[in-house]
């Protein structure tokens, strides 16, 4: 769907998404709280993991929390920060043209170092770096072995190095062991280092679950959104910490724009894949995976919420509409009435990870801020 313009009304069939910045708040006083004296680093890549990069920003920087940084993926998003006004470090956890340097130094964004042959011209633009210490993912980063011959060439050039990090390749399904050997990698990098700049490793999960990985500084993403990274994370937090909660701060409401009688013998949607066996009632949404909605959690495994009531997509999710069967529904629900669109259970249904159901939630959608 082509976002409204400016003046224009977003159609009211039109799915919205209700964000609460409060309990984004929360939820990052309460890791903040728990990761102490380790300082808190908040997430806010891919637009707050669908909650609105700029309104979550803001009501962070409002929030006041010693020692708050701000992370991101791209120098785009860090001068979309700056240039929304938003003061507050902000680290950019992702590769950087060399042709951005020099504007990330001067607004004061520290960028990850991620390969060594960036020494030079990060210690001539004076830009402040973390360098990340490969050590499990094989992603971005330099290779732990090599990472203390690249920390002395940069500290001969001068390099502004504000800090020293690896990320954890399986903090998710509680791979403790292999954790233990990456905080080991990155450790023995820092024994090498002259300077003592900040080490940090952990993002969500190990922040909330291991005391020793939080380090200088924990950088939390889906739990400041208020969801786990993992079931089995939540798992462990409910059986080590009952009194630690988080609260999803999304939810996602579409109105029914029709409701149909289907009869036995027609089908629904595209594939004919849902073929009408009773009478039945079928609500028609203006939803589809262009507006995010997961085409694998349609054909009955996904149930969405009406009021009390629970009802299953039936048929293929489409580009812009999906079908629900309200026939069980009592009373029958009526156009305008509101469906509700549960993250976890989507994520579920389709086979993926709340964070990817998150994060795909277009720009378009309609973001009401509580
Ligand atoms: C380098 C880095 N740190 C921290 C995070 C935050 O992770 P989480 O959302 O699991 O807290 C991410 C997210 O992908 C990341 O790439």
């Amino acid at each position: 769907m082509v976002p409204a313009r400016p003046g224009v009304a977003v159609p009211e069939t039109a799915s919205w998404l209700e964000i609460d910045r409060a309990t984004i708040v929360a939820n990052a006083r309460a890791l903040a709280a728990k990761a102490a004296p380790a300082a808190l680093c908040a997430v806010v890549k891919s637009n707050a993991y669908g909650h609105g990069m700029v309104p979550v920003a803001q009501a962070l920087a409002d929030a006041q929390i010693p020692g708050l940084r701000l992370g991101v993926f791209t120098i785009e998003e860090a001068f979309g920060l700056r240039g929304h006004g938003i003061s507050l470090p902000i680290f950019v956890v992702g590769p950087v043209g060399r042709e951005n340097l020099a504007e990330a130094a001067a607004e004061n964004i520290e960028l990850a170092m991620l390969d060594e042959r960036d020494c030079e011209a990060f210690a001539a633009a004076r830009v402040a770096a973390h360098l990340k210490v490969e050590s499990g993912t094989n992603r971005f980063g330099v290779a732990a072995a090599r990472a203390p011959q690249a920390l002395e060439r940069c500290e001969q050039l001068g390099l502004r190095l504000t800090g020293l990090y690896s990320h954890l390749a399986n903090a998710e399904d509680i791979d403790k062991p292999f954790a233990l050997q990456q905080l080991d990698a990155l450790k023995r990098v820092a024994g090498a280092a002259k300077s003592r700049p900040m080490l940090h490793i952990a993002a969500s999960a190990a922040a909330m679950m291991w005391p020793e990985m939080r380090l200088d500084m924990v950088r939390c993403g889906i739990a400041i959104y208020g969801a786990w990274p993992s079931p089995a994370v939540e798992a462990v937090m409910a059986g080590e910490d009952p009194s630690f909660v988080l609260r999803p701060a999304l939810r996602w409401f579409a109105p029914i724009v029709q409701i149909r009688d289907a009869h036995p013998g027609e089908t629904v949607g595209y594939g004919r894949t849902f073929a009408v066996t009773r009478e039945s009632k079928i609500a028609v949404l203006a939803v589809g995976y262009d507006d995010g909605l997961p085409r694998a959690a349609g054909e009955g495994r996904m149930r969405v919420r009406i009021g009390d009531a629970r009802a299953p997509i039936v048929g293929r999710i489409a580009m812009n509409t999906c079908v629900i069967d309200v026939t069980d529904v009592a009373p029958w629900p009526a156009p305008g009435d509101i469906v509700e669109f549960e993250i976890e259970p989507l994520a579920r249904a389709a086979g993926t990870i709340n964070y990817e159901v998150l994060a795909r939630l277009p720009e378009h959608l309609q973001r009401r801020y509580l």
